[in-house]
């Protein structure tokens, strides 16, 4: 089975650091392609590098959002590159598994072996997520009947985007992540008509944390302010 690993990523400092270490777990991985979509205007140089050196298939978009969406009071991260990426999965008949794993995560190598299990619908814990400390699917009898999260809402799923896979052959054509920050999830499993029935639990019943929503700081850049005198060009002033 193979494993269609979408990564949603943007420019910042902190994006070629994160996606190095990115690759340098999903390269131990067999039967996993990459499918990398960056939220700008063309495929950049030195993302296309890191995915060369990985060694794995992969598939790299440029898909920029929408400007207005940096209006949007609460800005949904990361939508229209999975949409992209969706697109391109849905382009053409394809067998496997879907996961989205975003560009700042840290996965354990075991997390693969469970995904590839998924035959409609896979949930398991990720750890890291607010103030629980984890987010988790809460079983009884081995089956899903709720959820532990910090932030409930109004959701049927109340999963984090690194907590489930998908297999493709249950992918609805009209399967869409919705532009609406903490409702992407949800709103993504209704538009493939998901109910809590379909919920497989993996994870050794979802007693094992093999994902962690890791985030990073994105260092403060400071201004430099040069002096440039005619003959000595060393002088930085803001560096003393
Ligand atoms: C959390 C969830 O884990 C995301 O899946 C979800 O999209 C996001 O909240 C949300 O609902 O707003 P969080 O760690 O808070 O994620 O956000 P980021 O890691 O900053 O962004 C999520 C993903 O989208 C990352 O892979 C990031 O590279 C990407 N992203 C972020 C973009 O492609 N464009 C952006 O402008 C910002
Ligand atoms: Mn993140």
């Amino acid at each position: 089975t193979v494993i269609y690993y979408v990564t949603p990523t943007y420019p910042r400092p902190n994006q070629v650091p994160e996606l190095t270490r990115l690759s340098h777990s999903l390269m131990h991985v067999p039967g996993l392609h990459w499918v990398v979509a960056n939220d700008h205007d063309a495929c950049d140089p030195r993302v296309h590098s890191i995915l060369q050196r990985s060694g794995l298939p992969f598939t790299h978009i440029s898909s920029p959002k929408p400007p207005q969406l940096n209006l949007l009071r609460l800005m949904p991260r990361g939508v229209t590159n999975r949409r992209a990426a969706l697109r391109w999965i849905t382009s053409e008949p394809r067998q496997g598994v879907l996961y989205f794993g975003d560009d700042d995560n840290s996965v354990d190598l075991d997390l693969f072996d469970e995904i590839r299990k998924t035959r409609k619908l896979s949930m398991f814990p990720v750890g890291l997520i607010s103030e629980y400390g984890v987010s988790s699917p809460v079983l009884q009898g081995g089956k899903v009947i709720g959820f532990f999260d910090s932030w409930p809402g109004a959701r049927r799923f109340a999963v984090d985007m690194a907590g489930f896979a998908v297999n493709l052959q249950h992918l609805a054509p009209a399967a869409a992540m919705p532009y609406k920050a903490g409702f992407e999830e949800d709103g993504f499993l209704k538009s493939n008509g998901f109910t809590l029935e379909d919920v497989e639990p993996l994870a050794d019943n979802c007693t094992r944390v093999l994902v962690w929503h890791t985030r990073s700081v994105i260092p403060k850049k400071k201004q430099l302010k040069v002096h440039l005198d005619s003959d000595r060009l060393d002088k930085f002033d803001n560096l003393r």
